[in-house]
């Protein structure tokens, strides 16, 4: 969301709405995990685990989440696995399906840094013409 916020404010209407898309539908993974977890008589515990990086360039924005998406595929790859093992194919469904998702968000920000990559700098601004802000409000 803090990305999205601030390619928002830089103009980059197309990319923050990919990062708001993004992050909407992290928040349900959050969700299906907390429901998961409550099902299975556990507690969940809403903290941060870590500060936001202050980050504001778009490629770096892109490099860094296409390193957590990784991230997460390898987490989640791991913790399907562990679910198999102790007979709990509910969670390690849920896991796998968390996978797939991850690594399509892996493959959109892939994309768009290719892009940049491909295209120069300005790739982000072209883009951007004729879209209108995220938010719909600007
Ligand atoms: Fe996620
Ligand atoms: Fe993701």
């Amino acid at each position: 969301m803090y990305f999205h916020f601030h390619l928002d404010d830089l103009g980059f209407a197309p990319l923050a709405q990919l990062f708001k898309r993004t992050a909407i539908t992290e928040m349900g993974h959050v969700e299906a995990l907390a429901e998961r977890i409550l099902f299975l008589k556990g507690d969940v515990q809403m903290a941060a685990t870590s500060e936001v990086e202050k980050i504001s360039d778009p490629a770096a924005m892109l490099a860094k989440a296409v390193a957590m998406e990784q991230g997460s595929v390898r987490d989640y790859n791991s913790a399907a696995k562990d679910c198999g093992t102790n007979s709990d194919a509910a969670s390690k469904l849920l896991f796998e399906h968390l996978v797939g998702d991850e690594e399509g968000h892996a493959a959109q920000f892939e994309r768009q840094l290719d892009n940049i990559k491909r295209f120069g700098p300005s790739y982000l601004a072209l883009q951007s013409f004729g879209a209108t802000s995220s938010s719909g409000t600007a």
